[in-house]
């Protein structure tokens, strides 16, 4: 399995030779400007709520690729009004796709789209493909509902947001990390506003000194599992 950090919350992830997109806010974002939406490959784009910095690119990539949206039913039934191909899922559900298991599980957030029209309610996805199994939270508070995960899935990965003020910070994220079980971590949704700018160095300190590993890539590297 191989991960590309995308900016913001955007992931690239191949499985075997499918390309899942993840939440993909790429031509609005300044910092990922050297990264072309209309090179990026796409099986699935899965979108873990309808934010604006999650969703702002899925409509033409879906377009131009043909992938399919993997979200929950209202954002899933939004795209499908547009004639692009989706599956609905909801919270606590799973689905096995050809990359491997999905399941849709909760997060503390909102999800309006946009202009303001009812997104559903916001979720993150464990995804369990190749004998690797991740952990992607999307925007959420900590909630003791992550502790349901390890009871299901032994991760490997753990994908969490520590930008603080829309989601977790750095701090909640270590203890999410604790309530999953997963003691590698790959940090995301920081910096990219004025409101989620984080210090590095100290955010990997307080990982490592639980004995952890918080990874932040540079928007277009990659990690393998
Ligand atoms: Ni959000
Ligand atoms: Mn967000």
């Amino acid at each position: 399995m191989k991960i590309t950090f995308l900016g913001h919350a955007s992931l690239s992830i191949e499985i075997n030779d499918i390309t899942v997109l993840v939440d993909p806010f790429i031509s609005g974002n300044p910092k990922a400007s050297h990264i072309n939406i209309d090179t990026l490959k796409a099986d699935y784009i899965l979108l873990t709520h309808a934010h604006q910095d999650h969703i702002l690119d899925a409509e033409a990539i879906a377009k131009r690729t043909g992938a399919k949206i993997v979200s929950n039913y209202e954002i899933v039934n939004h795209y499908a009004e547009k004639g692009i191909e989706g599956h609905p899922m909801n919270h606590g559900g799973s689905w096995t796709f050809d990359f491997g298991v999905v399941k849709y599980v909760n997060a503390i957030h909102t999800s309006s789209f946009p202009d303001g029209t009812y997104g559903g309610n916001p979720g993150g996805f464990v995804i369990e493909g190749e004998h690797k199994n991740i952990y992607i939270a999307g925007d959420t508070a900590l909630t003791f509902d992550m502790k349901l995960i390890p009871m299901q899935t032994n991760l490997d990965l753990a994908i969490l947001p520590i930008g603080d003020n829309f989601t977790m910070g750095v701090q909640d994220a270590l203890k999410a990390s604790e309530f999953v079980e997963c003691d590698k971590i790959l940090g995301y949704h920081f910096d990219t506003f004025g409101y989620i700018e984080i210090d590095h160095q100290e955010a990997k300190k307080m990982f490592f000194d639980n004995n952890k590993d918080l990874m932040l890539l540079e928007i277009g590297e990659n990690l393998e599992l």
